[in-house]
């Protein structure tokens, strides 16, 4: 489906997602025994089309997947690395998210995605305590470094994308809000 058109009529509200962004102006804020460490990156986001997933005959999904990898200015080298996909049941429009990362933690948002103005805004979100829309880890991260929560604020103006994250943490013997977040310019359709 290489029509642009189709393309826009088949996705739906992921359709803007779709390209290869790019963006320097990244803040990460990640948990210190003793405090806090803020850490400025700068990253590329791939989102692409898969299709479509019907589920039991009866959902239709439109999917799109992503990966996301995340540098420190301060060296160059990757310290986030992310993989998942969107989806949107365009019946309901309602929005789904998933992640995993290299921490063995994988996470399954909920969320909508509303009109405004020119731009599209998506908010996500995930509960340890929800059954659908939770966090699955290992025994080690729910003793040590808990995922309490993740919520995502990503909105798309034509080629620029924004998104605030904030994953909830328990580590360290306390709540911890380990946020990111960036402004990215879309360089390839
Ligand atoms: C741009 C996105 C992100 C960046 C740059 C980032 C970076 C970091 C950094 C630097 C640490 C501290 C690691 C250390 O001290 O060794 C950390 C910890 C952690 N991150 Fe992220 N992170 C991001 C997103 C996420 C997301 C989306 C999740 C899960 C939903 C997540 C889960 C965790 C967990 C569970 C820890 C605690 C592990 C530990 O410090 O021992 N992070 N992250």
């Amino acid at each position: 489906m290489e029509d642009r058109g189709a393309l826009k009529v088949f996705f739906g509200p992921l359709f803007p997602l779709i390209g290869t962004w790019k963006g320097d102006k990244g803040m990460d804020v990640s948990p210190e025994v003793d405090g806090a460490e803020e850490a400025p990156y700068f990253e590329t986001i791939q989102i692409e089309p898969v299709g479509d997933a019907i589920n039991a005959g009866v959902q239709k999904l439109v999917v799109l997947s992503y990966k996301q990898i995340v540098c420190r200015k301060s060296n160059g080298e990757v310290f986030h690395h992310q993989l998942g996909y969107w989806y949107c049941e365009k019946k309901t429009n309602e929005v789904f998210y998933s992640l995993s990362i290299p921490r063995a933690v994988c996470v399954l948002t909920k969320g909508s995605a509303e009109k405004k103005g020119n731009a599209i805004e998506f908010n996500l979100r995930a509960s340890h305590d929800d059954k659908n829309f939770g966090v699955l880890e290992t025994p080690f991260m729910g003793k040590n470094a808990k995922t309490k929560a993740f919520t995502m604020h990503l909105s798309v103006d034509g080629d620029t994308m924004r998104y605030k994250m904030n994953t909830a943490l328990h580590i360290y013997g306390r709540d911890f809000d380990h946020t990111d977040e960036n402004t990215l310019t879309r360089e390839k359709v």
